[in-house]
Parts: C-alpha cells; structure tokens; sequence
C-alpha cells in the first residue's frame, strides 16, 4: 500500500480566514488539501472557483487537491489547471466525453481523477484505467460537507481496491465524505490509502490531534 494521505477539506474551513486555515492544517501535519468545487447545477450548492485557488497557491507547497462538482468539466479543468491544481478530479456524469476530459487533466501537467458517486457503477472505470492517476469513492452524496458515512462504500472500496491491484497501475484510492477518527480504520482495511476529512478536522477544536488521532487508527 502507499504512504496513507490526509487531505483536509476546506469546505469546513472558516472562509473569512482561508490562508490561515490551510497553512494551519499542513502545519499539524496534513499533506493534501482537498479542494471541494460546486456549482448549484451538477450539485444543489455552490462554492468557489478557479479565483481561490490561484489565492491559496502560493500560500502553501502542498498539493492542492480539486474535486469538481460542476457540469460541463472540461473549461474548469484548464482554468484549476492554470490556478496552480496538482490533482483534478470530476464526476464521470458530468462530461459528455469522459476519455478526453482526463486526456485533458494530464495534457495541462496534473494528475487525473475520476469520482464514483454512491450508486455509480465501477463499470466506468474499466476502458480508462490507462487514464487514471486517482480514484475516488464519495461516502456520501457530493453537495454539502458533514453528512453521515454511507456504509457502503467500504464494499465498493475493497472491489476497486481489487481493480487497481490486478491493473498494476500506479494509482491512488481516495475516499471522500463521512471519515472520521472512528471509521477511518475500517476505510483503510478496505483498502482506501487517501483520505478527505471536513468537518472531522475543521471541526475539532485541535487540528493536530484529529490529524495524528486519524494516523494512528490507520497504523494500528
Ligand atoms: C462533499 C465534499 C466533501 C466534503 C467532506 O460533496 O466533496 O469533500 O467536504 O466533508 P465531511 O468530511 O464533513 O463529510
Ligand atoms: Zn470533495
């Protein structure tokens, strides 16, 4: 398995003090920051663009992790691109030509991610592996930050976990919704070595030992 990555989303952050709150979750020992972009069309909510993250870029060296919600995909994937994203993800009901928009990711220099919703199919992983830097499992419907677990992601979790191991390939398993000290353990047996947490960071009143609390459960 890879290096476990905690990758905080500052979709729970305190916006009125975005920089402080990313420097400050690296700071305790973070490495990602997961970057939750929404557009009151593919999901009932909205959030922030492009113009953020060229904002938060130069505030910290860790990868900045963007996970688009938005319908169409591919003007946001240059425009993340440009504003500095390492990771670009999006949700294959959300492009008309799913093979391009990830050709796109790696063409503007970033990594590639495809997201499955809950009752998305794995099936539409199988013809793009080759395309593939990044799979992530969404625990919860995408919209809003602090839903509960969705349980079974962990089964879908073991089944990918099956895919990528026997494709031999290079890529990362991310889980993203619901993770908390007290599941993340499961979630990693289940073979996820990536994990978006919201409001169980952002939400705890000491952001290094959530962090540390969540790494011991994933070592033990
Ligand atoms: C949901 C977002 C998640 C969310 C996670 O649509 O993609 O990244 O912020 O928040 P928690 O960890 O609170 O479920
Ligand atoms: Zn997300």
């Amino acid at each position: 398995m890879k290096p476990a990555i905690i990758a905080p989303s500052i979709l729970s952050a305190d916006f009125a003090r975005l920089g402080d709150e990313v420097t400050a979750v690296i700071e305790a020992g973070a490495d990602w920051i997961h970057f939750d972009v929404m557009d009151n069309h593919y999901v009932p909510n909205l959030t922030i663009g492009p113009m953020i993250c060229k904002a938060i870029r130069p505030v910290t060296k860790a990868p900045i992790d963007v996970h688009l919600m938005v319908k169409p995909v591919d003007a946001m994937i240059e425009a993340f691109a440009e504003a500095g994203a390492d990771w670009i993800s999006f949700h294959p009901e959300a492009s008309d030509h799913v093979d391009r928009s990830l050709d796109l990711i790696r063409r503007k220099g970033c990594k590639a991610g495809l997201v499955l919703n809950p009752a998305t199919s794995v099936d539409c992983l199988e013809w793009v592996m080759d395309r593939l830097d990044l799979i992530l499992l969404m625990s919860v419907n995408p919209g809003f930050g602090g839903q509960a677990f969705i349980p079974s992601a962990l089964a879908k979790a073991r089944r990918v976990r099956e895919l990528i191991d026997a494709s031999g390939r290079d890529i990362r398993l991310e889980i993203d919704g619901g993770v908390k000290t007290d599941n993340i353990r499961a979630v990693a047996e289940a073979g996820v070595d990536t994990f978006v947490a919201g409001s169980a960071i952002y939400g705890a009143p000491d952001y290094r030992a959530v962090i540390a609390a969540m790494r011991g459960e994933i070592a033990a």
